[in-house]
């Protein structure tokens, strides 16, 4: 029986149980650290993230802040890469251990994404981009050709990126933004085209 841990009992590691159901998971527990949640989408809560090391079941994180979901993955093992199966996948894409990749998402040619990354609803990321670790294209957000998005960088929900732009370490990209030009310092942007907010 495939057996799945879940670190993460939030509305994402709702999503991502739902679509380890479709990966064939038919034993699925979660750990968090708020020992008040009991259970999610219908799964036990069994204790606290702290449980997952040593643990040889397959498993993945699932909380949206990207330094806690890096702290935690990097002293895990069995660590899966979880692809919904209605995402447009090309054949040429390669995908870190960690990541999800949600329902309605494309990726197309050559693109890599790196490990604990999340390709949330309905986004796209187009041909020969590179995603960096522990970064989050959120919900309906889009990412042009051969755009370049460093480590810990968070796109919004609805946001877009332009061809050919990089963006580095450590940036969050407001909902709906647009990003027009290249971003190098680390920091909060909004607004159409996007600009620096803190
Ligand atoms: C960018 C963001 C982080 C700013 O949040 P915040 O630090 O709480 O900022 P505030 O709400 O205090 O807003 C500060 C200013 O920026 C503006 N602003 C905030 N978010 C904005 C956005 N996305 N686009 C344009 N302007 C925005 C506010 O209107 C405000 O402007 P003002 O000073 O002229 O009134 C947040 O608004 C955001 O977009 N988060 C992303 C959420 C998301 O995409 N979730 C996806 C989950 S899958």
């Amino acid at each position: 029986m495939k057996k799945l841990m879940i670190i993460g009992a939030s509305g994402h590691g709702k999503v991502v149980a739902d679509i380890a159901v479709k990966n064939g998971y038919e034993q699925i527990f979660f750990l968090d650290d708020n020992e008040d949640v009991k259970e999610c989408a219908g799964f036990p809560v069994v204790g606290k993230c702290i449980l997952a090391a040593d643990n040889e079941d397959d498993k993945i994180v699932a909380i949206g802040n990207e330094k806690v979901r890096e702290k935690i993955q990097k002293n895990l093992k069995n660590l899966v890469t979880l692809i919904h199966p209605n995402a447009v996948i090309s054949r040429r894409v390669k995908i870190g251990e960690g990541s999800v990749v949600m329902a309605g998402a494309i990726i197309n040619s050559d693109v890599v994404i790196g490990k604990g990354c999340i390709i949330n609803t309905g986004a796209t990321v187009d041909h020969d981009c590179r995603i960096g670790n522990f970064s989050h294209i959120s919900v309906g957000a889009h990412v042009a050709g051969t755009c370049e998005i460093s480590d810990r960088t968070w796109v919004g929900a609805g946001a877009v990126v332009s061809n050919n732009i990089n963006i580095c370490e450590g940036c969050l990209i407001g909902a709906g933004a647009v990003v027009v030009k290249n971003i190098e310092k680390a920091g909060i942007y909004v607004g159409v085209p996007a600009r620096y907010l803190r």
